[in-house]
């Protein structure tokens, strides 16, 4: 069975990581974690929480400096790897092709081995070079889902957030999910608002 990669990067938002590794495990699939050092920082802070401290049959974490990792090569496959969240400077570095780190380094495989390459960068607002980076790595083939939730489902909890863009991130990885119900138009959400 291939593996998913997922890497976090120092942007906020790790919460999104944090129930996309969590839904892939449940799903049976095979996940292999990189984290940033800035990552480890923002984490602490936002989440008081390690993944290091998850020991899960199929989660592998490797460390992001690793070149030694198989992941650094392309003859390692994956299914796709998203960056959740990634940050501007990781964005920067992938969009320049400077692989400094395993992330940087695996993000240029995905691009050059036509995997799936999904990237959730958070910040605001967003500069010129922000805009051209995502621009390039758009034309480059990988997929730009900002961390953008959408407020037309009345979501009502931060959780409901997060199912938001944790959901789209499935979706565009072609796995099913029940996160939220399908978008039927505006009468549904009144609807299932009236149910909950
Ligand atoms: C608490 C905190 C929050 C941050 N949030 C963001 C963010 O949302 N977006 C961003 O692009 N950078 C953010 N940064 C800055 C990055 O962490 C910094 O540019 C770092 O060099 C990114 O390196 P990395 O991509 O290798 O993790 C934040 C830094 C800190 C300390």
């Amino acid at each position: 069975m291939l593996p998913y990669i997922v890497a976090i990067s120092g942007a906020s938002g790790v919460i999104y990581a944090k129930y996309l590794i969590d839904f892939l495990i449940r799903n049976n699939s095979l996940v292999y974690l990189l984290i940033s050092k800035n990552a480890h920082k923002i984490i602490k802070e936002e989440l008081n929480f390690s993944f290091l401290n998850l020991k899960l049959k199929n989660l592998f974490y490797e460390d992001y400096l690793n070149w030694g990792s198989p992941l650094a090569s392309g003859s390692f496959k994956s299914k796709g790897m998203v960056i959740v969240p990634c940050s501007m400077s990781t964005l920067a570095c992938i969009s320049n092709g400077t692989s400094n780190n395993l992330i940087h380094r695996r993000a240029d495989i995905s691009l050059k081995e036509k995997e799936k390459l999904i990237l959730v960068p958070r910040e605001t607002p967003l500069n010129l070079i922000h805009l051209e980076n995502m621009l390039k790595l758009s034309k480059a083939g990988a997929e730009i889902l900002p961390a953008m939730p959408a407020f037309y489902r009345r979501p009502e909890t931060i959780q409901d957030l997060i199912n938001f863009i944790t959901g789209r991130i499935l979706e565009r990885l072609g796995i099913k999910h029940k996160l939220y119900p399908p978008y039927s138009g505006a009468k549904d959400v009144e609807k299932n608002r009236k149910k909950s």
